[in-house]
């Protein structure tokens, strides 16, 4: 069974064939990507307007350098799968439009698949996939969560951001340093050079008793210490850099740690942009190998959002029977969708 991904929800265009055959974890054909981080740098942030006008013009071509890479045709793929949600609404509807479209043209089935699903099991696309039960962190720019996921389609939320996600408190703390867009990696960056140690940053909800999340604070006690650097912030930032990461790392380390213990599960599946990180893929590698337990990334490349993610779910589902391909090509995006409604939601489409 070939499957065909399109996602499009924020600022990477990303088309993927996955060929999920029988029930062995799904093969990645080929996959292409477009970043569109060099277009809204210039405004600091994602513009929704501007996404969805480059998707319109990147989704094609990078349809057709897919097809040529796995070397397949369009009829032989077998399901069109795209993200239907969350996301900028105008920029899944590019993906949701063209997934139709073809389908449609092609006389496929399609399906609509939610984009943090795709982030929690891109790890099976790994060279060290995981296996059931497990938990998963999610982090990136928009969701941080910690889930028990017991199969494919079986997610119970154990704890999520009640303000800021990860993503955010990266994204916002560089901006304070004059970072470009997406703050996450330059931080990251330069945080290397800085000491950790420099700045007392609070860890917010760490002593909370539950595994819930706050990044909020965070961002404040990054500006007030700016502000208080004053003309000395330059010389300093690589140090408030390595603050504002030690602290944001030490939070999601420790909060994971407690959802191993309340579940007593031995699995983790680290998953979103932020799983790219590398201090936090050393620390938790680090605190997973003294409590025996094992933990699973998606490969670097798929850490950020792409389409293999989203050609993998569709093909996952598929093959667990989960997959309700929609019987007709009419179809809605969901800008707002909690992991939590997907079955019922998917079940009603
Ligand atoms: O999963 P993703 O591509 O998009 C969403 O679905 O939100 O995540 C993007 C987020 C951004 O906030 C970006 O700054 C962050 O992931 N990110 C990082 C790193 N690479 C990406 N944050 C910290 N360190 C990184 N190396
Ligand atoms: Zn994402």
């Amino acid at each position: 069974m070939i499957v065909l991904g399109f996602e499009s929800s924020c600022d990477e265009t990303g088309v993927a064939l996955v060929d999920a055959s029988g029930t062995a974890i799904p093969r990645l054909l080929a996959h292409a990507l477009h970043s569109q981080i060099d277009m809204h740098q210039a405004y600091g942030g994602v513009v929704p307007e501007l996404a969805s006008r480059d998707h319109i013009q990147r989704v094609l071509p990078l349809t057709r350098e897919v097809m040529r890479t796995a070397g397949l045709t369009l009829a032989e793929v077998d399901v069109v799968a795209y993200t239907r949600g969350p996301g900028l609404a105008g920029a899944l509807l590019v993906g949701a439009g063209v997934a139709c479209a073809m389908a449609a043209a092609l006389g496929k089935p399609v399906l609509g698949v939610h984009h943090l699903e795709g982030h929690l099991l891109s790890p099976f696309l790994s060279a060290d996939p995981p296996e059931f039960p497990f938990v998963a962190l999610l982090v990136s720019g928009g969701h941080t969560q910690l889930m028990q996921v017991d199969r494919v389609g079986s997610y119970t939320l154990l704890g999520e951001s009640i303000d800021d996600a990860a993503g955010e408190a990266f994204d916002k703390s560089a901006k304070l340093m004059g970072l470009p867009y997406p703050g996450g990696p330059h931080l990251s960056k330069l945080a290397q050079q800085g000491d950790a140690a420099a700045f007392k940053l609070p860890r917010p909800l760490l002593h909370s008793g539950n595994l819930d999340f706050s990044f909020a604070g965070l961002k404040t006690a990054v500006l007030t210490q700016a502000k208080k650097l004053g003309d000395t912030l330059q010389a300093r930032k690589a140090d408030l850099a390595a603050s504002t990461q030690a602290a944001i790392v030490e939070v999601l380390v420790k909060k994971s740690m407690a959802a191993m213990q309340q579940t007593g599960l031995k699995r983790l599946v680290v998953a979103g942009g932020v799983g790219a990180n590398a201090l936090l893929r050393s620390q938790l590698n680090a605190t997973c190998l003294q409590r025996g337990i094992r933990v699973h990334y998606p490969e670097l490349e798929l850490c950020t959002d792409n389409g293999a993610m989203i050609a993998l779910a569709a093909g996952m589902r598929l093959q667990a029977g989960l997959g309700n391909l929609q019987p007709s090509y009419t179809f809605d995006v969901k800008p707002r969708w909690p992991l939590g409604e997907l079955q019922e939601s998917l079940a009603h489409a």
